[in-house]
């Protein structure tokens, strides 16, 4: 793993969106992994900063998100491709066609199947962008989630419904499963870059990259991968030892 701490947010988001944006300059087709929270907003604030004033290009670049919750469709503002759309695609020459995220309505099982497909037809990806729950989850990878997990359907533990309980109306609201690329699948990308800030997830970094490989804490298993980079402000980074 390779860790870099800074002293602030911002710093943090201009160094995780430069390698991003490197990587379209280097590739113009280019197959980015995406994710959704709080913490990839500023990265992706960045990126629409940087193709409004230098003009670099998504037109040929296909997305793959992490995740979406169960029985929401895009027209809701709770889901993950609403979102996505709201905070970076409507804002870039990106084909909304080449922007997946995985759909939780239907016959699931299928849906899984099918983005496995597709993250495969197009080559894999290339860089995969993530964020960590304060519980150690990656995606909608719990505590307890097997390694090899490809795409699938997922249960969500009572601490990310109650994290994520402030973006929906009433937490009766919140689905309890969502679609989730697995831990095989995120580890399957070429390159993993990890963004996060915040006291409220210092415990959670300092157990990934201080503590045993375990399926306990799901983003351990970064420790196994070839190219992991971890961007981290310094409350995040408030507990590591060195
Ligand atoms: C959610 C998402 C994850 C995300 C995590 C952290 O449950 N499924 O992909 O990384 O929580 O969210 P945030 O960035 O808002 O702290």
């Amino acid at each position: 793993m390779d860790v870099k701490k800074f002293d602030t947010v911002e710093a943090l988001n201009r160094a995780a969106a430069a390698e991003i944006i490197d990587a379209v300059k280097g590739n113009p087709e280019l197959v980015l992994g995406l994710s959704t929270g709080n913490s990839p907003i500023g990265v992706y604030q960045n990126l629409i900063a940087d193709h409004r004033n230098n003009g670099t290009s998504y037109k040929d670049v296909k997305t793959f998100n992490l995740d979406e919750y169960e029985g929401l469709d895009g027209n809701s503002p709770q889901s993950y491709r609403y979102f996505m759309n709201e905070q970076l695609f409507d804002h870039l020459d990106i084909v909304l066609e080449n922007t997946y995220v995985p759909s939780g309505i239907g016959d699931l099982a299928r849906n899984c199947a099918d983005y496995e497909r597709q993250i495969q037809e197009a080559g894999g990806i290339a860089i995969q962008l993530i964020g960590i729950g304060t519980n150690g989850h990656i995606a909608f990878n719990e505590p307890g989630t097997s390694f090899d997990t490809l795409t699938h359907v997922a249960e969500l533990s009572q601490a990310t419904i109650a994290a994520n309980a402030k973006y929906f109306p009433s937490p009766s609201d919140i689905p309890n499963r969502a679609i989730s690329m697995g831990i095989q699948s995120i580890m399957n990308a070429r390159k993993v870059i990890m963004v996060a800030f915040g006291q409220s997830k210092a415990q959670a970094i300092k157990e990934m990259i201080e503590g045993p490989i375990t399926t306990e804490l799901p983003a351990s298993v970064l420790q196994n991968h070839p190219h992991a980079v971890i961007f981290l402000d310094s409350e995040a980074a408030s507990l590591l030892s060195e």
